[in-house]
């Protein structure tokens, strides 16, 4: 994996998580970035583009870890939610259904 310049401070294994799907998953995964700075999140997508430029921009969605009711919209928007927000100990108790 080339490295690149990062340009905003993205978490780290969320941004290493970023770029795998950006390079190895299919082009037509339906699948989106979350977070909580929207200017993050499009750095994250400007930066990682390049990697493939057969794939469509990723989508970009607001949620803060304690939010709960951003959390809840999100899960119910998806069948599928990998979280890289750390410290894990610090978010890894809420479990949505
Ligand atoms: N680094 C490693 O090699 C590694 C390996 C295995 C496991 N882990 C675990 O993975 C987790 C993240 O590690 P990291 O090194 O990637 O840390 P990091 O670079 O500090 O990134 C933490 C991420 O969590 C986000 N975050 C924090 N609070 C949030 C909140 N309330 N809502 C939404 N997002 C929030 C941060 O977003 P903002 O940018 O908005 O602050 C940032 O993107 C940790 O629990 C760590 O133990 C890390």
């Amino acid at each position: 994996m080339e490295p690149l310049k990062a340009v905003a401070d993205i978490g780290f294994t969320g941004r290493l998580a970023t770029r795998y799907v950006v390079e190895h998953c299919a082009t037509d995964l339906k699948w989106a970035v979350a977070g909580r700075s929207h200017a993050k999140l499009v750095a994250l997508v400007e930066e990682t583009k390049q990697l493939n430029v057969n794939r469509e921009p990723v989508d970009v969605v607001i949620a803060d870890s304690n939010d709960l009711e951003a959390l809840s919209l999100l899960a119910r928007a998806t069948n599928v939610v990998v979280s890289f927000a750390g410290p894990f100990a610090k978010y890894s108790l809420i479990i949505l259904y």
